[in-house]
C-alpha cells in the first residue's frame, strides 16, 4: 500500500547522490545544524522545504500549535539537545495563520486530551482578551491570536534555564518569532527577537 512511498524515497535518496557522491556519508557522520525550528505538526507546514533547507542543516520539532510549554519533557530534551549539544545559533518558533490547533483552544467544543495540551493557548487569548475583542473579524482575530501565541512561545524559550545558561557562558544564540502563511508560502517575522539576557529583561 505504500509502494509508492518507497519509490519516491528511492528517487529522491539517487537524486541526492547524483548531485552530491557524498552527501549520506557525510551526514551519517555528524550533524550541525544552526537552527532550531519549533512548528506546528500541521501538515501545511514542512520545516525544511519552506526555508530550503537540506537535511543536517534544520533540527526539528513539531507538535499541535507550535507550543513551548515549560513541564514539557520531549520540547524539554529537544531544546537541551540543540543548545548545549548542537549548539544551534538560532531558535525559531514558527506559527500559522489559519492553525486548527490555536481554533480549537477557544472555540468551545471538547475534545478530550488536546484540550489540555492546548490550555496555554486558552491563557494567551485571556491575557489579551480586550485587544482580540477588538476585532471583529473571525478569521482576523484567530490570525491574530495565532501571533500572540508565537509571542508567548518565544518568550517560553528566552526564559528557559537551558537558554538563560547558554547566554551567562557567552554562547551565540538568538530567539525568533515567525508566523507562515498558507495562503502564499510566506513567512513574517515578528520582530520579538531575543539575542541576550539584556534583551529579554527588556521585554519585561
Ligand atoms: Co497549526
Amino acid at each position: 500500500m505504500l509502494d509508492h512511498l518507497i519509490a519516491n524515497n528511492r528517487a529522491w535518496s539517487e537524486r541526492k547522490k547524483s548531485v552530491d557522491h557524498g552527501f549520506f556519508r557525510r551526514l551519517e557522520r555528524q550533524q550541525a545544524p544552526k537552527y532550531l525550528w519549533i512548528g506546528c505538526a500541521d501538515s501545511r507546514v514542512p520545516a525544511n522545504e519552506i526555508v530550503g533547507l537540506d537535511p543536517g542543516e534544520l533540527f526539528v520539532h513539531r507538535n499541535v500549535a507550535n507550543l513551548a510549554p515549560p513541564q514539557d519533557a520531549n520540547y524539554l530534551s529537544v531544546l537541551q539537545f540543540a543548545v548545549d549539544v548542537l549548539k544551534v545559533q538560532h531558535i525559531i518558533v514558527v506559527g500559522h495563520y489559519g492553525c486548527g490547533g490555536v481554533a480549537a483552544a477557544v472555540d468551545g467544543h471538547r475534545r478530550g486530551l488536546v484540550d489540555h495540551w492546548l490550555h496555554p493557548i486558552r491563557e494567551v487569548h485571556r491575557t489579551h482578551r480586550d485587544e482580540l475583542a477588538a476585532i471583529a473579524d473571525d478569521k482576523a482575530r484567530l490570525d491574530r491570536l495565532c501571533e500572540l501565541n508565537v509571542i508567548h512561545q518565544v518568550h517560553n524559550v528566552a526564559s528557559d534555564v537551558f537558554v538563560q545558561d547558554a547566554w551567562a557562558r557567552g554562547q551565540t544564540l538568538a530567539v525568533h518569532g515567525w508566523v507562515y502563511s498558507l495562503s502564499n508560502g510566506l513567512v513574517k517575522d515578528l520582530k520579538v527577537t531575543v539575542g541576550n539576557a539584556s534583551d529579554f529583561e527588556k521585554l519585561g
